[in-house]
C-alpha cells in the first residue's frame, strides 16, 4: 500500500512512476554523453579511448534496456498502465491547449502528454537504429544508409526536448515545485489546483 501524502499534499507519482523515470533519464544521460564523444572527432582525439567508449555505450543501452524490463516487472504495473492510458487520451481542452489556450489540465498537461510520446518513440527509435549500427559493423546487410543520420537527428531532437523540460522541471519558478513529485511522489495541493484543475477535482472526489 502507498504512504498516505501529507495533509495539502498530494500523491502524484508512485514509487514505479518515478524509478522508470529516473532509470530512463540516468541511462539516457550517459548514452548522450559516451555518444557525443563517438559523434564529436576533437573529443574522441582528446579522450584517445575512442573504442572503450563505445563499449560503455552499448553497455549503457543494454543495461538501460535491462533496467526499465526490470522496474516494469517488479514494479506497480497497474500504476504505469494507467499512467499510459492518460498520456495517450488527448481530449478536447488538450487540443485547446495545445493549440495556445489556457485550459483545466489533468495530471498532465497536453505538453507533457506530447513530450512523454515523443520520449517512449525516441527511446524505440534510438534502440532500432542502434542496433543496426552494431549489426551492421558485423553483416553487410544490415549496413543501410541514414541509420547513422536516423540515430544522429534523434540526438538533436531530445537535446532540444531536454534543454525546455531541464527549464520547467528546475528553473521556472512556477513550474519547478513539480520536482518534488518526481523525487518525494507529492506536491502541494494549492500549486496542483493552480496547474492541474482537472485532476484535482477528480483526486478530490475520490477522497
Ligand atoms: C538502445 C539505445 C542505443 C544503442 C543500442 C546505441 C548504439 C550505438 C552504436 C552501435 C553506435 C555506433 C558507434 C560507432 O561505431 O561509432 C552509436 C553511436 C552514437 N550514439 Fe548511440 N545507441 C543508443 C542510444 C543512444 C542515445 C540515447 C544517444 C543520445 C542521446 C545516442 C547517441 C549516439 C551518438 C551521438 C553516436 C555517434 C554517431 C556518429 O558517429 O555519428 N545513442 N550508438
Ligand atoms: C536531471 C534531469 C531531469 C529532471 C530534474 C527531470 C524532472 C522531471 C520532473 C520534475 C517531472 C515531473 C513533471 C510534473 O510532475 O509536472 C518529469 C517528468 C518527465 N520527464 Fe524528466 N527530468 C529529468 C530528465 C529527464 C530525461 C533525460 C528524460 C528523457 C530523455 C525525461 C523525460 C520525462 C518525461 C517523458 C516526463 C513526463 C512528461 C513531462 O512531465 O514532460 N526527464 N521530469
Amino acid at each position: 500500500m502507498a504512504r498516505a501524502p501529507r495533509a495539502g499534499y498530494l500523491r502524484r507519482f508512485t514509487l514505479t512512476e518515478r524509478l522508470v523515470h529516473w532509470t530512463h533519464a540516468s541511462a539516457f544521460f550517459a548514452l548522450l554523453a559516451t555518444g557525443l564523444v563517438l559523434y564529436v572527432p576533437s573529443l574522441s582525439t582528446w579522450i584517445n579511448r575512442r573504442n572503450t567508449v563505445k563499449n560503455v555505450h552499448l553497455l549503457t543501452a543494454i543495461a538501460w534496456a535491462a533496467a526499465l524490463v526490470l522496474v516494469v516487472v517488479l514494479g506497480n504495473r497497474r500504476a504505469l498502465r494507467r499512467t499510459w492510458r492518460e498520456i495517450e487520451t488527448i481530449d478536447a481542452d488538450d487540443r485547446r491547449w495545445l493549440r495556445g489556450r489556457r485550459t483545466p489540465q489533468g495530471r498532465l498537461n497536453a505538453g507533457q502528454k506530447v513530450n512523454a510520446i515523443l520520449t517512449a518513440a525516441f527511446g524505440l527509435l534510438f534502440a532500432l537504429s542502434g542496433v543496426l549500427l552494431w549489426l551492421g559493423e558485423r553483416d553487410t546487410r544490415f549496413r543501410l544508409d541514414g541509420t547513422v543520420v536516423v540515430h544522429d537527428a534523434l540526438m538533436y531532437v531530445s537535446l532540444v526536448l531536454l534543454t525546455g523540460h531541464l527549464y520547467l522541471a528546475v528553473i521556472h519558478p512556477q513550474t519547478r515545485h513539480a520536482l518534488r513529485g518526481m523525487t518525494a511522489g507529492d506536491v502541494r495541493e494549492d500549486w496542483a489546483a493552480a496547474h492541474h484543475a482537472k485532476w484535482v477535482e477528480q483526486e478530490r472526489a475520490t477522497r
